[in-house]
């Protein structure tokens, strides 16, 4: 497995594992699978698995507790606060001032069953909440040793230069794919002018690049991704000439579209690691494999100019969702 650095230092394999669907949000869990797929995981080289104290609240961090106490892996654990959720309901509000920072890194050291968090990033910024705060805050939890390296999501490119004038920041994740390239405008170019490491989240479009996703998919109970505008039957409908194309693109190469979105990813910069989500043993075999698919200058075109000149029909959140994004 390729390794990439994130930052200065954090050296991670090429792709990570997204955890959040073995807790919710994708349908139902399974506990005994979703271990499963950490352990397959840690033999195909992935050895950084991305998970936040909001997903489950609390079941994801405590499900990677359960693994690393029995597994005692070298493996790096990126997680996140900011999101605040009661077990249960899907109804949320944003905290990243540095006290809370401070109770929900301890909070998930205790159900990591870990000392140090290798990744520790805001998973929403507050606006009201000054960013230099943030980082002061998340700095000092640095020095304690509490967390080895600080990342933001969702931030714009403006909040990202002011925090990394406070402390370095290692990693921007956001969502980014071949459907979602907003970042591409000013984040991604602010990343690669300040040695930041960039973590594309839904990289297979929540599963829709895939091609298995369709208007008529009954997503079943737990699934949020009907609620989403982007997955609505109409929308679904418009947008499924992008998930047809580049099957057809993957096709071409001999691979499948989940492995060519990745590749897609992997080829726009070295600072990139993708995190694709799944609870399920092939599928993350599947998608490991990306990492040995290269695209030429001419495929990655190719494959750009075939989905640009195809509009995307739905936000990718709600309103609600859409709080704190591009803060
Ligand atoms: N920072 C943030 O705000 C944020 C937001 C969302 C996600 N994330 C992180 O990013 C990770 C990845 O994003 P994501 O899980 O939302 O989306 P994703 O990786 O784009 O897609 C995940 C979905 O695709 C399906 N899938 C995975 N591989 C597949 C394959 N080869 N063929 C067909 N279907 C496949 C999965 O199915 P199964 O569920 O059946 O395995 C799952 O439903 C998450 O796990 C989470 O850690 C972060």
């Amino acid at each position: 497995m390729q390794q990439r650095t994130l930052g200065s230092d954090l050296t991670v394999s090429a792709i990570g594992l997204g955890c959040m669907g073995m807790s919710e949000f994708y349908g139902p869990r399974d506990d005994s699978e979703s271990l499963r797929v950490l352990a397959r995981a840690l033999e195909l080289g992935i050895d950084f698995f991305d998970t936040a104290d909001m997903y489950g609240p609390h079941h994801n961090e405590a499900l990677i507790g359960r693994f690393l106490a029995s597994h005692k892996p070298k493996v790096r654990i990126a997680t996140k606060f900011g999101i605040v959720r009661n077990p249960g309901e899907y109804q949320r509000s944003l905290n990243s001032s540095a006290a809370y920072a401070r109770n929900a890194c301890e909070a998930s050291l205790r159900r990591l069953g870990i000392e140090q968090i290798d990744l520790y990033y805001v998973h929403r910024v507050n606006p009201d909440t000054p960013i230099e705060e943030t980082m002061e805050g998340l700095a000092q939890l640095v020095k304690e040793g509490k967390i080895a390296h600080i990342g933001l999501c969702e931030v714009s490119a403006d909040t990202l230069r002011r925090a990394h004038a406070v402390h370095p920041v290692t990693a921007v994740q956001t969502e980014y794919s071949l459907w979602t390239r907003d970042v591409e405008q000013a984040v991604l170019p602010t990343c690669q002018e300040l040695g930041i490491g960039f973590v594309p989240y839904s990289p297979l479009g929540r599963g829709f690049l895939t091609g298995k996703l369709q208007e008529n998919t009954d997503f079943g109970e737990g699934d949020f991704r009907p609620n989403l505008p982007r997955f609505s039957e109409q929308a679904m409908h418009a947008n499924r000439r992008i998930a047809d194309v580049i099957g057809e693109m993957a096709n071409h190469k001999g691979s499948t579209p989940a492995q060519l979105s990745l590749a897609w990813l992997l080829s726009k910069g070295d600072n990139i690691v993708p995190i694709p989500g799944t609870k399920r043993l092939r599928y993350l075999e599947e998608n490991t494999a990306a990492t040995s698919i290269t695209l030429s200058a001419d495929e990655q075109q190719r494959l750009e100019a075939a989905t640009e000149r195809l509009p995307v029909t739905g936000e990718r959140y709600t309103p609600e969702g859409m709080k704190g994004v591009n803060a």
